[in-house]
């Protein structure tokens, strides 16, 4: 059992391309995502966000659902490439969707939580070298200049990035994501150019336009645990834990990159002359919060095999869709460890969710039981974390919506409420109307 108090924020959230669709609206041009999901056998079933939700069109109706479920805040993100179609050229039409949906989220009482970057960069910037240039500071900057101008006074929060260890290592060196990179130089400085861009952002918001709502980050964070207590084991979680999660928590809140790992990169990346002398002190500004996205924990052994000497293990662990262990417990353990190491701001689990194969049924049900059960671990150990002391300000579940699962298509279900892709049909499951449950009561 837990409680939670009136000031905690409940919400749900989303992002641009995971569910906007009309890619060629309102002045849109086309973001990196556009051009990889159109590449064969980049995306599961050749899958693209051209539809997606359909949330551009349909944003009402899903302000209507939002509602619904009682929350406090709803999360969603900006597209780039509708504020800056081109380079230097604001598009105020682009703009007008995100203050229309902020002005409406606000008459319903749901406080606007925006992600200013969500990984649809637009194909403009990536064909001028994207994030490995040190110019992406500069455009980020300026478009994140536009979003605070036009949308400070709606927004509760502002979230420069959503997980650049995605954007950045995902994009760049393991191919998997936009832009489909296999090259750890460009990675490792796609990485550091996102959290400078990151430090360049919160310094303009708080310095030069005096804009007082709480500012941050969301990482990724993923507990690492050796498969045996091994010295190899043990290198090889050591090294994980580096590369997923001390390369962004170390600048951010330390002012440093982790130097084993600067040393283990070091085959890769010939020079850190990229690292200029005042970078790490703009990386680690202070910011107001740390937003983490948790889905689970990773078991690593050691595989000399590999580029930094781990793999992935056999783990035990019942698992969601998505192959990921589920682990309340090691969320609980993340969370201890952070307030040690690095930080006490106020967290906000900006994401946690699961995917699990749902079926609609003929009376527009859904019984996603796994689902609901994984919602309600997780929120119990944010209600224990709180009791302890660890300082949990809000909760966001991913997702509102089934939606563009990035590499995986529309086969990975993580919404709350289906969506039928040829219909555009929307069909609250079972676990929305638990979380309703849940946010009213404000009790587990
Ligand atoms: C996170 C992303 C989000 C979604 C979930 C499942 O890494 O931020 O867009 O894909 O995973």
């Amino acid at each position: 059992m837990g409680t939670f108090s009136k000031d905690f924020i409940f919400g749900t959230a989303t992002s641009s391309y995971q569910i906007e669709g009309a890619i060629k609206e309102g002045g849109r041009t086309p973001s990196i995502w556009d051009t990889f999901s159109s590449i064969p056998g980049k995306v599961v079933n050749g899958d693209t966000g051209e539809m997606a939700c359909d949330h551009y069109h349909r944003f009402e109706e899903d302000i209507e659902i939002i509602k619904s479920l009682g929350v406090d805040s709803y999360r969603f993100s900006i597209a780039w490439p509708r504020i800056f179609p081109e380079e230097g050229v604001y598009n105020p039409e682009g703009m007008d969707f995100y203050v229309n949906l902020s002005k409406q989220l606000l008459a319903q009482g749901i406080k606007p939580f925006v992600t200013i970057y969500h990984w649809d960069m637009p194909q403009w910037a990536h064909e001028k070298g994207g994030w490995v240039n040190r110019d992406s500071v500069k455009w980020f900057k300026e478009y994140a200049q536009a979003c605070f101008k036009a949308l400070d006074e709606y927004v509760d929060m502002w979230i420069t990035h959503n997980e650049p260890w995605c954007a950045a290592l995902l994009g760049y060196h393991q191919g998997v994501h936009a832009p489909g990179h296999t090259n750890m130089d460009e990675a490792v400085k796609a990485a550091h150019h996102i959290m400078l861009s990151h430090g360049e952002a919160v310094k303009l918001y708080k310095e030069e336009l005096k804009l007082e709502k709480p500012i941050g980050i969301t990482l990724n964070l993923s507990p690492i645990y050796a498969a045996s207590n091994s010295q190899n084991d043990l290198l090889a979680a050591n090294n994980m834990d580096g590369y997923l999660n001390r390369w962004f928590l170390d600048p951010i809140f330390k002012g440093k990159y982790p130097e084993d790992m600067m040393n283990l990169y070091s085959k890769y990346v010939h020079s850190y002359e990229f690292i200029q002398s005042d970078d790490l002190e703009l990386i680690s500004y202070p910011c107001d919060f740390l937003g983490i996205n948790f889905y689970n924990r990773q078991l690593v052994e050691f595989s000399g095999a590999s580029d930094f000497l781990y793999r992935l293990a056999y783990s035990d662990y019942p698992k969601s869709g998505m192959g990921w262990d589920i682990s309340p417990k090691e969320f609980k353990s993340l969370i201890y460890r952070l307030r040690q190491e690095y930080t006490q701001l106020p967290i906000y689990i900006t994401e946690n969710g699961a995917a699990f194969d749902d079926v609609l049924e003929e009376d527009g049900t859904v019984h996603d039981t796994d689902r609901k059960q994984y919602m309600e671990q997780h929120i119990l150990a944010v209600a224990e974390l709180n009791q302890e002391g660890m300082n949990i300000a809000g909760y966001y579940l991913w997702s509102l919506l089934d939606n563009f699962e990035w590499a995986f298509g529309y086969g990975k279900r993580f919404g709350i409420v289906y969506v039928d892709f040829e219909t555009q049909k929307r069909y609250v499951k079972d676990s929305a109307k638990r979380y309703a449950e849940i946010v009213g009561a404000r009790k587990i």
